[in-house]
C-alpha cells in the first residue's frame, strides 16, 4: 500500500496563481490529479479563492521545492518571472518543470509538447517540460491529424486571441474599458496592451520582430517546426487581440500534399483526439468563443475548401486558450509524467 501511494500519489507546486495558475488548480481537482501534497507559490503570499476553495500561497524562495515531484509553472515570463528565477532550484530538488511561458521553449534539450500530437517528446526530457503558446496548440491539435493523413505544405493563420491570453490583469482592462465607454466616459491609457482593446481589434501580441512580423506570429510559426520535426511546412501568422474574454479563435487555410476532399478533410478531424467537429452550415451550427470557454476540447468548424487553389482548404478553429492553451495541456503532460 505504501508503494502505491509512493508511485502514484505526487507532490505537486503550482507557481503563480493568476488566470493560468487558477485554472491549472481547478484542472488538477477536476481531472483527479493523483496530488499528494499541493503547494501553492507566488510572489506574495495570500489566500485565495478558487471554486469556493481557498488555497493558501505560499510566498517563493529557491527552498521551496523541496519535496516536490512535479511543478507546473504559471507565472509571468522574462527575466524576472518564475520559471527564469525558479525553475532550476525546483529541478535541483528533484522536481520536474512543466512549463507554460515562453523562455524556454526553443530550447533543444527543453522538448515542447502537445500530448495529442508528439507525447513521445516526454520522455527526452530533462528536468524541464515546456507548454506550447496557447494560440499553437489549439492549431496544431487541429493541424496535426490533417498533416499525418495528407502532408501540409502551407499554413496561413489569422488569431483572433482573446483578452484572457495576456493574463488576469488584461481582462480587468477590457472589462473596465468596455464599462467606460458603454458609460459615455473617457477611456484610460491602456496598461496591458498597449492599444485601447474595448470595441476595438489590434492588429499586434507580444513585440515587433525582424521582418515586421511579431514575436506572436514567430512563435506559432517555430513552435509548429520544433513539435512536428520537420521546418518544411510554409507557415505564416497574423495575430489580433480582440475583445473577447476568454478563448482564441484562428481561421487557418491549409495546403495539403496529397489527394484529398472536404468529406476526408471531415473524417480525419472526426477521430482525431481532443478535436469536436461543429460544422453544420445549414443548421447554422459552428463553434463560438462562449461556447467553447470551460471546456478543454479544440473545436473545428467551417471546413471547407478554396476556391481557387486545388488541394487547399479552409478551417475555423476555437479553444479556451486558459485550459487546452495551458492549463489542461500542463496537467496532460503531468499525467504521461
Ligand atoms: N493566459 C494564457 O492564455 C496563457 C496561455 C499559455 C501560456 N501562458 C503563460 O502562462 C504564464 C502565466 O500567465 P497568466 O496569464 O496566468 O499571467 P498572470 O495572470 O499575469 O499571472 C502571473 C502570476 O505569476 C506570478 N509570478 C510572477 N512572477 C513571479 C515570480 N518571480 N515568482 C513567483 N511567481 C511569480 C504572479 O504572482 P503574484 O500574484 O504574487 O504577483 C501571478 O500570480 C505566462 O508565462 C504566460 O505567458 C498564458
Amino acid at each position: 500500500m505504501e508503494m502505491l501511494k509512493k508511485s502514484k500519489y505526487k507532490n505537486v507546486a503550482v507557481v503563480g496563481v493568476g488566470a493560468v495558475g487558477k485554472m491549472m488548480l481547478r484542472v488538477l481537482k477536476e481531472r483527479k490529479f493523483p496530488v499528494d501534497q499541493l503547494k501553492v507559490l507566488a510572489r506574495t503570499a495570500r489566500k485565495i479563492r478558487v471554486d469556493g476553495k481557498v488555497f493558501n500561497v505560499e510566498k517563493i524562495n529557491h527552498e521551496s521545492f523541496r519535496g516536490i515531484d512535479i511543478a507546473l509553472f504559471a507565472g509571468t515570463e522574462g527575466e524576472k518571472g518564475a520559471s527564469v528565477v525558479y525553475s532550476s532550484s525546483a529541478i535541483r530538488a528533484g522536481a520536474v518543470v512543466v512549463d507554460n511561458g515562453g523562455d524556454f521553449r526553443m530550447k533543444k534539450d527543453v522538448p515542447l509538447v502537445i500530448p495529442e500530437v508528439n507525447p513521445e517528446d516526454i520522455k527526452k526530457h530533462r528536468g524541464l517540460i515546456a507548454n506550447p503558446n496557447c494560440s499553437t496548440i489549439q492549431m496544431l491539435v487541429a493541424l496535426y491529424p490533417i498533416h499525418k493523413a495528407f502532408g501540409l505544405k502551407r499554413v496561413i493563420v489569422s488569431t483572433y486571441q482573446a483578452a484572457s491570453g495576456a493574463g488576469q490583469a488584461a481582462i480587468e482592462e477590457l472589462r473596465s474599458q468596455s464599462r467606460a465607454v458603454l458609460q459615455g466616459k473617457d477611456v484610460l491609457a491602456p496598461k496591458v496592451m498597449g492599444k485601447q482593446i474595448a470595441f476595438n481589434v489590434i492588429p499586434k501580441i507580444g513585440e515587433f520582430l525582424e521582418d515586421a512580423y511579431t514575436s506572436e506570429e514567430i512563435k506559432l510559426v517555430k513552435e509548429s517546426h520544433k513539435i512536428l520535426h520537420t521546418s518544411k511546412i510554409k507557415i505564416s501568422a497574423t495575430c489580433v487581440r480582440v475583445p473577447v474574454v476568454n478563448s482564441h479563435a484562428e481561421a487557418i487555410y491549409i495546403e495539403v500534399k496529397k489527394k484529398s476532399d472536404v468529406s476526408k478533410i471531415r473524417n480525419v478531424l472526426k477521430s482525431a483526439k481532443g478535436i469536436k467537429v461543429v460544422d453544420q452550415p445549414k443548421a447554422k451550427r459552428f463553434s463560438l468563443p462562449i461556447e467553447a470557454s470551460g471546456k478543454d476540447a479544440v473545436y473545428v468548424s467551417r471546413i471547407r475548401k478554396d476556391a481557387y487553389v486545388k488541394g487547399a482548404f479552409w478551417i475555423w478553429v476555437v479553444s479556451d486558450n486558459l485550459r487546452k492553451g495551458a492549463a489542461t495541456n500542463a496537467v496532460q503532460i503531468a499525467e504521461y509524467l
